[in-house]
């Protein structure tokens, strides 16, 4: 039987483990991983990886987002089909994400089979249940390109201040925002001709139905799911009481052709706008994981489902997940989400990342200069803490933070006590020690698990880090103070101090493992070598064996992280700087 489809527990009626269906946002097919996205799969990695730690059952998916008119025209550049731009770019995606280790059990792609029957079930029920809307609407179109035109492709001066050169929906001068309609002397990005209006059909998802709204204010707010800043934002967008009517529009969710998506049932040379079918990305995703390992796709997505459902997300595509995406699944038979888990924006520097200044960081440009991707994993981990906050990357503390913490303190742990167990006792660690839990050192180690647990829980890694820093300090504070090299000196005339050596070193390396289990979530290739090639276990460290890690030799020392140079930095940058012109 397979882990999801196990019954409930025959005496108490409570499933033994919780079941988890998370996913990451579904990056653009268009664009390179970059640090920013890394923030998202990170953070999305570190609290699966926690949860598997902690035996639940998880089921991570994700995707690449394929579909619209910049990935159409992108192609077109290139002089491909999209089908094969979305293709090489899948496989740059995935060569990225293992090179940080983010363990997805499915990676997918929203140009699929799965997601086609799934965007055209979820559409044709919100048909039936009276939410699809056809409405003739007035766009801006590019007569020479033949083709309607998206706001981002539309340039011209600012109605306000009349800078030039600005998108069709707001001015980055003076922060004006308008429609492409005011734009002054507009022309199209695609063809330099200028746009003229013209009308056409539009398929609209009628979320201004009361029903919409009265399930959507339920949802998102009475129910108290969503953290605080995002909670605010839903109160401004629903309206917080019956009396006020709330803003929600209708969505249009119809594109006309040419456009790189699916074609909408019954209604030819109209395409679901890509944010309808992306979402439900996730679906087909899950679908094909399901499909892949015989388990039952209805028993995650049924409105009756036991399966808790989180989708991670930056805080820009709040909107679409936490109005759109809810209210489609609830319309359609299908279960809604869980919860949402908004980060912020990932800066470098303290400014937004910049292709001319080089801080526009490719993630594979970090792996190609032979950067630990673990490094990245600590410092995201380190600044993260379940808010909705910007968080940045500051190069100089990276760098001091990384030779401070992980080898300055993590590591040295074990250099500093490995080699006297490899030299004097043949490898074997003290056993007495290992099993004693009265230890100062050992109820630290667990009272500290249970404040990190619930960090873990909460996204708050920045917590996770603080507490097992505070851990590292207290382990190397206790080696220290007892001095194994001092005592290892003097038993070479006195034998009898033997024992006290084997003691001292066995609880710093008992306390190691445990902090090896502590930042699995976060260091998973380091914890791999740990188990293996220091300890050599044969099986994973888990979250139960805090309490007495089944540790009993070293198995040799290897090197296991190595500091962070500063010329290796900047060998990054440069590799990154793009010269303007
Ligand atoms: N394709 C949509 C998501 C569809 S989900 C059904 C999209 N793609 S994206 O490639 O632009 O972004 C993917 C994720 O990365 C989003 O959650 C986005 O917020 C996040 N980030 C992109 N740049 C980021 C930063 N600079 N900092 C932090 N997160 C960022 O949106
Ligand atoms: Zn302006």
């Amino acid at each position: 039987m397979t882990e999801l489809s196990r019954p409930t527990h025959p005496a108490t009626g409570v499933h033994p483990r919780r079941k988890i269906l998370v996913t990451s946002a579904l990056p653009y097919a268009n664009g390179a991983i970059h640090l920013g996205h890394l923030v998202e799969y990170i953070q999305t990695d570190i609290w699966v990886r926690y949860q598997r730690l902690r035996d639940h059952s998880v089921v991570y998916v994700c995707a690449d987002d394929t579909h619209g008119t910049p990935i159409m025209l992108r192609a077109e550049k290139e002089g491909i089909s999209p089908e094969t731009l979305i293709d090489r770019v899948w496989h740059e995606h995935t060569r990225d994400f293992a090179g940080f280790g983010i363990s997805f059990d499915q990676y997918y792609s929203t140009h699929s089979p799965e997601n086609r029957t799934l965007s055209e079930q979820i559409y044709e029920r919100l048909k039936a249940n009276g939410l699809i809307e056809i409405r003739r609407i007035e766009q801006m179109y590019d007569p020479a390109k033949e083709m309607f035109l998206p706001d981002r492709f539309i340039k011209g001066e600012c109605p306000k201040c009349g800078a030039q050169d600005q998108y069709g929906d707001s001015c980055e001068a003076c922060g004006a925002t308008y429609g492409p309609t005011d734009l002054k002397n507009p022309r199209s990005v695609v063809s330099g001709s200028s746009p003229i209006r013209k009308e056409s059909d539009h398929y609209f998802f009628r979320l201004s139905d009361p029903r919409c709204l009265e399930f959507l204010r339920q949802w998102a707010i009475t129910d108290e799911r969503l953290q605080p800043e995002a909670s605010n934002k839903l109160k401004e967008w629903l309206g917080d009481s019956d009396a006020d009517q709330g803003g929600l529009s209708d969505w249009d969710i119809s594109r006309d052709a040419p456009y790189f998506g699916f074609e909408i049932p019954g209604a030819p040379g109209k395409y679901f706008y890509v944010w309808l079918d992306a979402p439900i990305g996730y679906y087909a995703s899950l679908k094909k994981y399901c499909d892949g390992h015989g388990l039952s796709f209805e028993a995650f997505t049924a409105p009756d489902s036991d399966v808790e459902q989180y989708h991670f997300i930056g805080k820009d595509i709040l909107y679409f997940h936490t109005l759109f995406w809810p209210a489609m699944l609830k319309f359609s038979g299908f279960r809604t989400p869980t919860n949402v888990f908004a980060h912020g924006f990932l800066t470098v520097d303290g400014a937004k990342m910049s292709k001319s200044r080089g801080t526009f960081i490719t993630g594979q440009s970090y792996l190609d200069q032979q950067l630990n991707p673990e490094w990245l994993r600590y410092y995201f981990a380190a600044k993260l803490n379940g808010t909705m906050e910007d968080l940045d990357l500051n190069l100089s503390d990276f760098i001091a933070r990384i030779n401070s913490d992980l080898v300055g303190k993590y590591v040295n742990i074990a250099s500093r006590s490995a080699g006297f167990i490899t030299k004097r006792f043949e490898g074997r660690l003290d056993s007495s020690v290992l099993n004693d839990l009265g230890h100062p050192l050992h109820t630290a180690m667990m009272s500290a698990a249970q404040d990190m647990a619930e960090a873990y829980e909460h996204r708050d890694t920045a917590r996770v880090v603080r507490e097992a820093t505070a851990l590292m300090d207290r382990i190397n504070t206790y080696v220290d103070s007892e001095k194994p090299w001092e005592i290892a000196k003097q038993a070479v005339q006195d034998p009898q101090l033997m024992p006290r050596l084997h003691e001292v070193c066995s609880r710093a390396l008992r306390a190691f493992a445990q902090l090896t289990i502590l930042l699995k979530p976060i260091l998973p290739f380091t914890a791999q070598r740990v188990e293996q090639e220091i300890f050599g276990l044969d099986k994973p460290l888990g979250w139960a064996d805090l309490a007495g890690p089944p540790i009993s030799e070293i198995k040799g020392f290897s090197h296991l992280m190595t500091r962070v140079e500063r010329d290796r930095i900047d060998a990054l940058i440069a590799a990154n700087r793009e010269s303007l012109g």
